[in-house]
C-alpha cells in the first residue's frame, strides 16, 4: 500500500492549476522590460494598465507599498508558524518514505517564508521588522495554524485541504502586479503541488485502509475542511482591504471566487479519495455552473483571528522561544558574513515604520 506511484494518483483538476503556474512564468518573462524607472503617480499608472511588473525602484503610492508589506510580510509568517501544526508528526510518521516526504515539506515550507521574507525586503522593511511585528502581535498569520493536528490523518488532510487551498490562491497571485512577489510565488506553486499531491496520497492510502483508518481519515477531513475554506478571508463585501487589492491588480480574484473554485475542485477529488465533505448542503447547481455550499462560520474566524483559537498561544509562545534560542545562529552568520565580505551585514533598512524606505534607492 505504501509504495503507491505519486505520479499516477495525482489529483483530479491539479494539471490544470499547474499549466496556470506555467503561463504565468511565460508572461512573467515576456513582461520583462528594460531597467527604466517608473517615476510618478502617471508612470506608475501606465505599468499597472500595461500589465507590466512594478519593481524595487519604481515609484509606487504608500498605500500601494504598505498593502503588499502587510501582505506579503503575512504570508511569510503563515509559512514559518505553518511549520509546527506538522512538525508535530515528523517523528511519528509510519514509515521511513512518509517521514521522509513530510520533513521534505516542511523543510519547503522555511523556505517559502525565505522567499516570501526577502520580497518584502525589496519593499524597505527589514526581515527583523517583520518578525518583531509578529512575535508583538502587530502582523498575523493564516488562522487555521491554530488548530491542532490530533492524528496521522490530518497531516494528510490538512496538506490535501490547506495546501490545496493555498495552491488556488496563489496560482493567482503569480500574476500579481509586484514583480518580486509574483516571483517568488510562481516558485512556492511548484513545492506547494506537490504538497498538496501528497497530502491526497497519505490520505488515499488511509481512505481505502480498514474501517479504523478510513474513520480517521474522515473524522481529519471534517475539522479541516472549514478552517481551509477560511483561508480565502471573509466574503468580499466585508473584506477591508480587497477593493484596492484588485484595483492596483495585487490580487485578481475576488476571496468567493476563490473560494468558489477551491470548492468544485474539491468535489471530485474527495469522491476519487471516498470521503465525504462535511456540508449537507454541498450540491451541483446546474443554472451556477458551480457547487453551493455553506460559508465557514464568520464569527470562529474572528475569534481565532483575534487569538483564541484552540492552539494560538502554543503556536506564539514556541515561535517566540525559537527565535530566541536561534539568537546565536543570526549573530554568527552576521559575523562570519562580515569577516568574509568586509563590513558589518546588518540590514541597511529601516526597523521602524514601513512607510519610509531608508537604505533603499530613491
Ligand atoms: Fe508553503
Ligand atoms: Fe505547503
Amino acid at each position: 500500500m505504501e509504495h503507491t506511484d505519486l505520479a499516477a494518483q495525482r489529483p483530479p483538476g491539479s494539471e490544470l492549476l499547474a499549466e496556470q503556474v506555467d503561463a504565468a512564468e511565460r508572461d512573467l518573462l515576456a513582461a520583462a522590460r528594460p531597467q527604466r524607472r517608473a517615476v510618478g503617480q502617471a508612470s506608475f499608472d501606465a505599468l499597472i494598465d500595461g500589465e507590466h511588473k512594478v519593481e524595487p525602484t519604481d515609484w509606487m503610492p504608500e498605500g500601494y507599498r504598505a498593502g503588499l508589506i502587510r501582505q506579503i510580510a503575512q504570508h511569510a509568517h503563515s509559512e514559518v508558524v505553518g511549520m509546527q501544526p506538522e512538525r508535530n508528526w515528523i517523528t511519528r510518521a509510519p514509515s521511513l518514505r512518509r517521514k521522509a516526504i513530510l520533513l521534505a515539506k516542511v523543510q519547503d515550507e522555511a523556505g517559502h517564508g525565505l522567499y516570501l521574507y526577502s520580497a518584502a525586503e525589496t519593499l524597505g522593511v527589514s526581515r527583523e521588522w517583520m518578525l518583531d511585528a509578529l512575535h508583538e502581535g502587530r502582523q498575523r498569520y493564516l488562522s487555521f495554524i491554530n488548530y491542532p493536528t490530533l492524528t496521522w490523518a490530518d497531516v494528510g488532510a490538512l496538506a490535501w485541504l490547506t495546501d490545496g487551498a493555498a495552491v488556488v490562491n496563489q496560482v493567482t497571485l503569480c500574476r500579481s502586479s509586484y514583480g518580486p512577489y509574483a516571483r517568488a510565488m510562481v516558485r512556492v506553486c511548484r513545492e506547494e503541488s506537490f504538497h498538496h499531491r501528497q497530502g491526497f496520497d497519505a490520505l488515499r492510502v488511509l481512505a481505502a485502509g480498514t474501517p479504523a483508518q478510513r474513520a480517521m481519515a474522515q473524522d481529519a477531513v471534517d475539522r479541516w475542511w472549514y478552517p481551509a475554506l477560511a483561508m480565502f478571508g471573509p466574503p468580499h463585501n466585508r473584506s477591508t482591504h480587497s477593493d484596492r487589492s484588485m484595483a492596483w491588480k495585487i490580487k485578481r480574484f475576488s476571496n468567493d471566487e476563490l473560494r468558489q473554485r477551491f470548492v468544485d475542485i474539491c468535489v471530485p477529488q474527495a469522491e476519487v479519495l471516498g470521503v465525504r465533505l462535511p456540508d449537507p448542503a454541498l450540491r451541483w447547481n446546474a443554472e451556477r455552473g458551480h457547487h453551493d455550499f455553506t460559508e465557514p462560520d464568520w464569527d470562529e474566524l474572528r475569534r481565532v483571528v483575534a487569538g483564541h483559537g484552540p492552539c494560538n498561544r502554543q503556536r506564539m509562545d514556541h515561535r517566540r522561544r525559537v527565535h530566541e534560542d536561534g539568537a546565536w545562529v543570526r549573530e554568527a552568520a552576521t559575523a562570519y558574513a562580515a569577516k568574509h565580505h568586509g563590513g558589518p551585514q546588518h540590514s541597511t533598512a529601516h526597523q521602524g515604520a514601513p512607510a519610509a524606505r531608508q537604505g533603499l534607492p530613491a
